[in-house]
């Protein structure tokens, strides 16, 4: 049998500690598997004393990553520590322009400096690999990078975040709080270190920017990506949904459209007997359209110890069954250096349904004045309902109104129109609606 394939791990916390019980507790098949051994010979950590139920004996300890990444005897560096900048950063470049294989779960960094980390491992024959990056344990960086190639892809979106699905399902189906499913989600280990990344949507947007890049061989361009998190989702509005036929998920959507490719990341109602709408907990869906293969469904865990830990293990596997020397597989699907530059489609050209619910004063005439501001914008209803609510003031009402394909521009012109009105109690929810084709 070849020799073992070196691992240094620089990040012992929820994954890296799953990662290594697995890679010990299965030594002997990930040989046989592999062809050759996979050994852990360095590690990592904030703490080095904490017991984290796995035995470190035979991995040389470094103070810092960054020390890990330059100095210690390995194959492949794990970057399990996170971050944009700083250590995960730094340790990654440095790993890298030694010619050392790197397997990370980075989506902030990958977000931030991917096309330029690529450029580096492709400069110096290395594989970087980020399966773990986006939807867990999910496999859509393989499908995308390797499985759908020739195809032509004109949409791809998804639940990318777990600890926000796990907030969502939890609020429907328990009637709980926003602050107690989140702190739930902390808890078992699915939420960022600095869970506003999560609920903001900007986790998602870092997953998106590089399922973008993978999906269009456009450079990443998390910048410029609408963003809309679950924060201003309310318990109404996930009932008023769901009277409506539709659930609310916070979904990641990255489209070719004639003016450019539109990204966006916001809470969205889809379709109650779409597969993604039974997507629950901290479950994840990644849905592909092509023009060869059609819609490519993948539904599987999203966060979490485990999951992740499955993810990365894949990666390091790939690198410990690839060949020295062989020709690689681009790291963004497309070579870094032939990857397009990013095209904007504008948000106002966004075209499909809408969701509006207002609180309005039970007055005479405000339901009238309100579908004459969507006719006002070319806006064609699919249905408008009025309902009392018993939580509201004797003298408001909730209006629901659920329009056909429009456009946001027509959106934000009637939504205005509205807010001048002194019938308008507080502000108009609007929440875009998202059909899947075949599923
Ligand atoms: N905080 C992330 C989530 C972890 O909830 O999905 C996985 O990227």
């Amino acid at each position: 049998m070849t020799d073992a394939l070196k691992v240094g791990i620089a990040g012992l916390g929820t994954v890296g500690a799953s990662l290594v019980k697995i890679i010990q507790s299965r030594a002997s098949e990930l040989a046989t598997t592999c062809g050759r051994p996979i050994e852990i010979t360095a590690v990592t950590a904030r703490n080095r004393s904490r017991d984290r139920g796995f035995d470190m004996s035979g991995m040389a300890w470094f103070d810092t990553p960054e020390k890990l990444a330059a100095e210690a005897d390995i194959d492949v560096f794990v970057e399990l520590v996170g971050g944009a900048n700083g250590a995960a950063a730094d340790s990654v470049r440095t790993a890298l322009q030694r010619g050392l294989h790197v397997v990370t779960a980075n989506k902030a960094l990958l977000a931030a400096s991917g096309v330029e980390l690529a450029k580096i491992a492709e400069e110096k024959g290395a594989l970087l690999n980020f399966e773990a990056a986006v939807a867990g344990g999910i496999p859509v960086i393989k499908a995308l990078r390797e499985s759908l190639t020739g195809n032509t892809i004109s949409r791809v979106y998804g639940i990318m975040n777990g600890t926000c699905n796990y907030i969502l399902t939890k609020m429907e189906k328990e009637g709980l709080s926003f602050a107690e499913c989140l702190k739930e989600a902390q808890r078992l280990g699915y939420a960022e270190a600095d869970p506003a990344f999560d609920i903001e949507g900007n986790d998602t947007a870092h997953k998106l920017a590089i399922l973008t890049t993978l999906a269009f061989g456009t450079k990443i361009a998390a910048d410029e990506i609408y963003l809309e998190g679950i924060t201003n989702i309310s318990i109404d509005d996930i009932h008023a949904a769901s009277d409506l036929g539709y659930r609310i998920k916070l979904l990641g959507v990255a489209q070719r459209t004639e003016s450019g490719i539109e990204q966006r990341v916001h809470p969205t109602m889809v379709p109650h007997d779409s597969v993604i709408a039974q997507v629950d907990g901290v479950t994840n869906a990644v849905a592909i359209e092509s023009d060869i293969l059609g819609e490519l469904l993948m539904v599987g865990p999203g966060a979490g110890g485990n999951a992740t830990a499955s993810a990365v293990l894949g990666d390091i596997a790939d690198i410990a069954k690839s060949q020295p020397g062989a020709q690689r597989v681009p790291v963004l699907g497309t070579p870094a250096a032939a990857l397009a530059d990013y095209r904007r489609a504008q948000m106002r050209s966004h075209e499909g349904g809408y969701f509006i619910r207002l609180t309005v004063a039970d007055r005479a005439g405000v339901f009238a004045s309100v579908a004459t501001r969507m006719a006002e914008n070319a806006i064609s209803l699919e249905s408008i309902v009025q309902r009392a609510k018993p939580s509201e003031a004797d003298s408001d009402k909730t209006i629901i109104l659920v329009t056909h394909a429009t456009t946001e521009a027509a959106i934000r012109k009637a939504v205005d129109a509205i807010k001048q009105e002194t019938y308008l109690v507080g502000e108009p929810q609007v929440i875009r609606i998202e059909r899947p084709k075949a599923f």
